[in-house]
C-alpha cells in the first residue's frame, strides 16, 4: 500500500472577532492510498471544503503538516507552492470554474503553458484528454457552449492536464442531474481503473459514495 498523501493534526480556526472564533477542524489526521478513490462525508458546514482546500494547498491549517509524495506542502514559499499545485494537484469544484471566453482545449491548455510547456505540445495533450472524456468534438466550445456536464467534464480533463498526483473534487456534480452526474461517475471510475488516478472526494451522492474504496465521514471537527 502506497500512501500518497498523509495529514496529521490539521487544526483550522476562523476568526469572525476575538470573541467570536469558531474551530471547524481540531485535529485531523488521516492517509490517502494511491489509485483509490476516497470519499469524505458529512453534514453541510462540517468542515469538508475547508479540509480539503487545507490539504490540496488552497488554504493553510494552523497547525499541522501535510505532506503529498513526501514534500511537506504548507512550507512551500508562495512560488514553490503555486507551482506544486500546477504540477501535482488537480481541483474540481462544485462550479466548472472555466475560464469563459476560451474554448474547451484552451481552458486544459492553460495549466499546461502555466507549467511552461509549448502551445503544440499543450495542445496534443489537450486532445487527448478531450478524447478519455469524450468530447473531442466539442474541443472549440467555449463553455457557454457547453452543458452542465459537458462543462465538468473539461474541467476534469483540466485537472489532470499536468498528470497531477492527487485529484481533489468538492461536489463534482453537486450541480448535474442525474443523467450527467452517472456519466461523471463513470468518467472517475474509468480513470481510476485505467490511469491509477487517486481521487479525494467530497459528496454526499449515493451513486459516487458507492464508487469509494473508502469512505470516511467528517464530523464535529474530526473525521471518523
Ligand atoms: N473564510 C471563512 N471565514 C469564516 N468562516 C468560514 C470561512 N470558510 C468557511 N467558514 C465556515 O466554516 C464552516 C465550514 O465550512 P465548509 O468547509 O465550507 O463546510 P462544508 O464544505 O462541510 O459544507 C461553516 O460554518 C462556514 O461558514
Ligand atoms: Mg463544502
Amino acid at each position: 500500500m502506497t500512501e500518497i498523501l498523509t495529514c496529521s493534526n490539521i487544526h483550522r480556526t476562523f476568526t469572525r472577532s476575538e470573541k467570536r472564533k469558531l474551530e471547524i477542524i481540531k485535529g485531523v489526521s488521516l492517509s490517502i492510498e494511491k489509485g483509490k478513490i476516497s470519499i469524505i462525508v458529512g453534514k453541510s458546514g462540517v468542515g469538508k471544503s475547508t479540509l480539503l482546500h487545507i490539504l490540496g494547498g488552497l488554504d493553510n491549517p494552523d497547525e499541522g503538516t501535510v505532506l503529498i509524495d513526501g514534500v511537506d506542502i504548507h512550507k512551500l514559499d508562495d512560488d514553490k507552492l503555486s507551482d506544486f499545485r500546477n504540477k501535482e494537484i488537480g481541483f474540481v469544484f462544485q462550479f466548472h470554474h472555466l475560464l469563459p471566453e476560451f474554448t474547451a482545449l484552451e481552458n486544459i491548455n492553460i495549466p499546461q503553458m502555466i507549467a511552461g510547456k509549448s502551445i503544440e505540445d499543450s495542445s496534443k495533450r489537450s486532445l487527448e484528454l478531450l478524447e478519455i472524456v469524450d468530447l473531442v468534438d466539442r474541443k472549440d466550445h467555449k463553455p457557454s457552449e457547453l452543458s452542465g456536464g459537458e462543462q465538468q467534464r473539461v474541467a476534469i480533463a483540466r485537472a489532470l492536464a499536468n498528470n497531477p498526483k492527487i485529484i481533489f473534487a468538492d461536489e463534482p456534480t453537486g450541480n448535474l442531474d442525474s443523467t450527467n452526474s452517472a456519466i461523471v461517475h463513470e468518467l472517475i471510475l474509468d480513470l481510476k481503473e485505467k490511469f491509477d488516478l487517486t481521487f479525494l472526494i467530497v459528496t454526499h451522492n449515493k451513486g459516487l459514495i458507492e464508487l469509494g474504496d473508502r469512505v470516511l465521514e467528517m464530523r464535529d471537527g474530526i473525521v471518523v
